[in-house]
């Protein structure tokens, strides 16, 4: 049903205004308690063998929706409902900003793939508290995702991801630190170990002093080579984070200007997965995001050690409802190989 409405008229009409509408859209069911909660006794993971645990967060399912798509965080609870077990919001930044000219998003119908050069267009952290502090109607896990504000220098960078950090940590959670978008010019430099480690551990500082202790994870990029994944992943170690997540966009392709998501992203991100769990082992829980399509891709991420697993581009062609049936099909294998819970896939075939 949604495939063909894609190829009729979705896939015609400008990718950031049906973006618009969709977040207006669940924004609204997002104030209709009674559709909200119908719609998530219906569609939201329910079997107790999807459960996992991670950083201290019980999460219903290991699956759930990556950042970039609620990046004012108007619409968790809506995406909650539809079936996702978590959903990352933000980027957010300490100020609000508009984000590149558009256009912005392009489809790669073709690919299965997005390009994206959006910028960190967002309402500001101020805001997006707000929107946070509303009780919450249904359940739903909300990571927040923060990134430095464009015009901020590098070298306010930490001042800048802490601002954000002061305001939302309490309300998150997860808190997770971006410094891999492709779209902000400099931020990953920030990358660097030398650049990282001071930018990590002010904010962990933060996200450690809220009353709950704050999980705190990084996202990291696709086109790191491989010794920085280890030099992130060590790093990470000794600051005493909760978890990395792998992987961010690419900008390893010869489309327009920004960063390329969805099935060409998949090989890379499975390999920056498979090195952190070479490096860290259980010691850090690790999330995998990139070109995740389907259940063999959740299977696949899980054996190979992702305690979590997100996705975002593959739900551009895949309609409202992926979330929902990925989950029913990830329940069914389990079934189908006689495993009562889904955490004793996670790293399984992990050396
Ligand atoms: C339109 C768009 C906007 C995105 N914005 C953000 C963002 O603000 N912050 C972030 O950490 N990742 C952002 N991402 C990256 C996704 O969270 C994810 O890491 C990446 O798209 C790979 O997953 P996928 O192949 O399932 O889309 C964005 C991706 C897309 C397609």
């Amino acid at each position: 049903m949604y495939r063909l409405l894609f190829s009729l008229v979705l896939r015609h009409l400008d990718p950031e205004r049906i973006h618009h509408l969709t977040i207006r859209a669940l924004a609204l069911l997002s104030v209709l308690p009674v559709v909200k909660k119908l719609l998530h006794r219906t569609l939201a993971p329910s079997d107790p063998a999807l459960r996992v645990s991670a950083f201290g967060v019980h999460f219903p399912s290991p699956f759930g929706l990556a950042a970039g798509f609620d990046k004012d965080a108007a619409c968790a609870e809506a995406l909650s409902a539809l079936g996702f077990g978590h959903v990352e919001v933000g980027t957010v930044t300490a100020h609000a900003q508009p984000g590149n000219p558009r256009p912005r998003l392009f489809r790669v119908t073709e690919d299965r793939a997005v390009i994206n050069r959006m910028g960190f267009n967002n309402a500001g952290a101020p805001a997006a508290a707000r929107r946070l502090r509303r009780t919450r109607g249904v359940p739903a896990i909300v990571g927040v995702n923060i990134g430095k504000t464009k015009v901020v220098p590098e070298s306010e960078a930490a001042d800048d991801y802490v601002t954000s950090a002061k305001e939302l940590a309490p309300l998150a959670d997860y808190l997770v630190v971006n410094v891999s978008s492709p779209n902000t010019p400099g931020l990953r430099n920030l990358q660097a170990v030398e650049l990282l480690r001071p930018l990590l551990a002010a904010v962990k500082q933060v996200a450690d002093s809220t009353p709950r202790r704050t999980p705190l994870l990084v996202k990291i990029a696709p086109d790191l080579a491989d010794d920085d994944v280890d030099a992130v992943a060590d790093l990470a170690l000794e600051l005493g984070l909760d978890g990395i997540i792998a992987t961010n966009t690419t900008i390893r392709h010869s489309g327009e200007t920004g960063g390329l998501s969805g099935r060409p992203l998949k090989a890379r991100s499975v390999e920056v997965l498979r090195r952190l769990r070479a490096r860290v082992g259980d010691r850090l829980t690790l999330v995998s995001v990139g070109g995740v399509e389907n259940v063999d891709d959740v299977w696949e991420r899980l054996l190979a050690g992702a305690t979590l697993v997100q996705g975002y581009t593959a739900m551009i062609y895949g309609g409202p409802l992926w979330a929902h049936s990925l989950h029913r099909d990830l329940s069914r294998r389990l079934k189908r190989h006689g495993v009562k819970s889904v955490t004793e896939v996670i790293g399984r075939t992990a050396p």
